[in-house]
């Protein structure tokens, strides 16, 4: 089976020197869900912005079979769904709806069926009582919920989600963990949350200095890189 993300050798630096990647390694399956984890600044959020092109590195990054490159931008975009990190860099139109339609609408779909899409993709996230609100007056939980319906309603072939759990209410986290296990996309979710990497990936990769230092099974990696907070160790001394 051919992956659907090769990565070989990338390298990345920021303007100001900072050197994010330094040589990653990496591929997805098709249908293959896999969680990015590792400690602030590592390099998680840069290198899945290479796999849509937002930034552009060193090395060789092969999505859907098409080297990310200028030419294969547009057709690329429309099989690469990302929901970022900060929602509000993705929600810009006057409405909830007017946003989710605006993919669609993109891709050459009529706007019935636009509309349509919008408004299923929102039913999923649990948004459709706010169609007509205006993007930046949704809290923050909201505002992600949103963002991810924007990306659903252009059915990407593939998904990444940095940091999808942020700002949600337990029960929306829950949510979120039932409707990604039950899209059939291969999907990357970069995330600090091990009960969701556990829940969805049984593969993860550990990243470390712009590096994959581990990449292996989902439980495996999160007792080697001891990356969960022991419930007894996380609570506060009682002052008695
Ligand atoms: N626009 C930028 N200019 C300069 N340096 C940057 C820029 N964006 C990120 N960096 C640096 O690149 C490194 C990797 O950042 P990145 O955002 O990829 O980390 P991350 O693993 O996603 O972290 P987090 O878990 O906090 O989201 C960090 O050292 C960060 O300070
Ligand atoms: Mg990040």
């Amino acid at each position: 089976m051919q992956p659907v993300v090769e990565v070989s050798g990338l390298r990345f630096r920021y303007d100001d020197g900072t050197a994010a990647l330094q040589g990653v390694d990496f591929h997805l399956f098709p249908g293959e869900t896999v969680a990015l984890f590792g400690a602030n600044g590592s390099g998680k959020t840069t290198f899945v912005l290479h796999l849509n092109g937002v930034l552009t590195g060193e090395g060789r990054v092969v999505v859907c079979g098409m080297p990310v490159t200028k030419e294969n931008l547009t057709e690329i975009r429309r099989r690469v769904g990302i929901v970022f990190q900060e929602a509000d860099e993705q929600l810009f139109m006057p409405t909830v709806l007017d946003d989710v339609s605006f993919g669609p609408l993109n891709l050459g779909i009529e706007p019935a069926a636009a509309v349509e899409r919008a408004k299923s993709a929102l039913g999923d996230v649990g948004m459709l009582h706010a169609l007509d609100k205006a993007p930046y007056h949704l809290s923050a939980g909201e505002k992600r919920r949103v963002a991810l319906a924007g990306v659903l309603a252009m059915n990407p072939e593939i998904l990444i989600l940095d940091e999808p759990t942020t700002s949600l209410d337990p029960p929306g986290r829950r949510d979120l963990a039932r409707l990604l296990g039950r899209l059939p996309q291969a999907k990357i979710i970069v995330t600090h949350d091990a009960w969701l990497a556990r829940r969805l990936a049984v593969r993860s990769v550990f990243f470390e200095g712009g590096r994959i230092m581990g990449d292996g099974a989902t439980d495996e990696l999160l007792k080697r890189f001891d990356w969960e907070c022991d419930a007894a160790e996380a609570m506060p001394a009682r002052l008695d």
